[in-house]
């Protein structure tokens, strides 16, 4: 079933595929005209740097300047998994793959067949499979939509987590997150002992250490606003995402998610491309209580719903 993605890929073409996260966008790592190709599809600004997919974890040593105690310690409680890790790049990294960084972002996803295909075709750059600025695919007609019919995907219904792997800097200490992901701090921090610091990006600021960071991001065409604590009146031309507090009424514009915020992440891409499908004006979301901002998922829901906003 994977043979003509292989052969794709192993030709210098670009095949997007499934991971546990999102859909990715992927290009041999290795061939500077496929990893290019990869730019403009996605009309990506050639200064927010890719990902590196790997199948297993000798592969990191190709691009990792050095593997440390802390990163073996990581890669082996979280990899395969939701996990980026940045290392110090290899000279042999291609510039264009890290944007002219001296670090290369590496991580090993945990969905089957991006495992099968990494393994055969050889790492892969991937960043989401969504044109820039567009909400991540989490399914494959998703990566169609941007991309068109006959684009090759390949397709694994709808991906697990539904949100992007949390992005942490290791090549230089104190440890950094830039992006939250299912993979939290207090995990991370469990596992190597150190506090990490969280600097997801609110600065538009052009020496973002994450680039990636100070673009705007996973927004539909819909305005998505937080619901302000008062407010009891339910719009018509709006989607609502409610979590906790009572649905004013039955409706397939009022989803309620019980307290499941494992399923919100799940659908949030799927909600915000289905509002514009529908010609929504609003998406409407139910702000989180500092308790329910415990929870790991919590904080990667605010992180993307608080950048869709703007
Ligand atoms: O879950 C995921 O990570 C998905 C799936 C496909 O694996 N991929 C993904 O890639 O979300 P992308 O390109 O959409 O997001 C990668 C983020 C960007 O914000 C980028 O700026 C950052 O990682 N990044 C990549 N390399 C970096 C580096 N060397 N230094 C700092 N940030 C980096
Ligand atoms: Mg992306």
């Amino acid at each position: 079933m994977l043979d003509r993605y292989i052969n794709l890929l192993k030709s210098g073409e670009v095949v997007a595929f499934p991971t546990e996260t999102v859909y990715g966008l992927g290009a041999d790592a290795k061939n500077p005209d496929a990893v290019k190709k990869v730019f403009e599809i996605k009309g990506r600004p050639s200064d927010n740097p890719l990902i590196v997919h790997i199948s297993d974890k000798k592969q990191a040593k190709y691009f990792a300047l050095e593997i440390s105690d802390d990163a073996h310690k990581l890669m082996d409680a979280f990899w395969p998994g939701p996990l980026t890790l940045i290392f110090k790049k290899k000279p042999q990294v291609l510039d264009i793959i890290t944007a002219g960084l001296d670090t290369v972002a590496l991580r090993w996803p945990k969905h089957p067949l991006s495992q099968q295909l990494i393994a055969l075709a050889g790492p892969v750059v991937a960043p989401s499979a969504n044109s820039s600025g567009k909400p991540s695919p989490t399914k494959a007609e998703h990566v169609k939509e941007d991309f068109g019919d006959d684009f090759p995907v390949v397709d694994a219904s709808e991906t697990e987590i539904g949100l992007e792997s949390t992005v942490l800097d290791i090549s230089s200490e104190p440890y950094t997150i830039y992006r939250p992901g299912a993979v939290s701090a207090d995990e991370i921090t469990k596992i190597i002992g150190k506090e990490v610091i969280q600097d997801s990006g609110s600065s538009k600021d052009e020496t973002a250490k994450s680039p990636g960071t100070k673009y705007s991001h996973y927004s539909p065409e819909a305005k998505v606003q937080w619901i302000s604590s008062g407010d009891t009146t339910f719009v018509d031309e709006a989607l609502y995402l409610l979590h906790s507090r009572p649905a004013p009424r039955k409706s397939d514009r009022v989803i309620h998610y019980e307290g499941n915020f494992n399923k919100m992440a799940h659908e949030l891409y799927d909600r915000f491309r289905h509002a514009d499908h529908q010609n929504l004006e609003f998406v409407f979301v139910e702000p989180f209580s500092s308790e329910q901002l415990q929870n790991p998922i919590v904080q990667a829901l605010q992180n993307r719903i608080t950048k869709a906003i703007g």
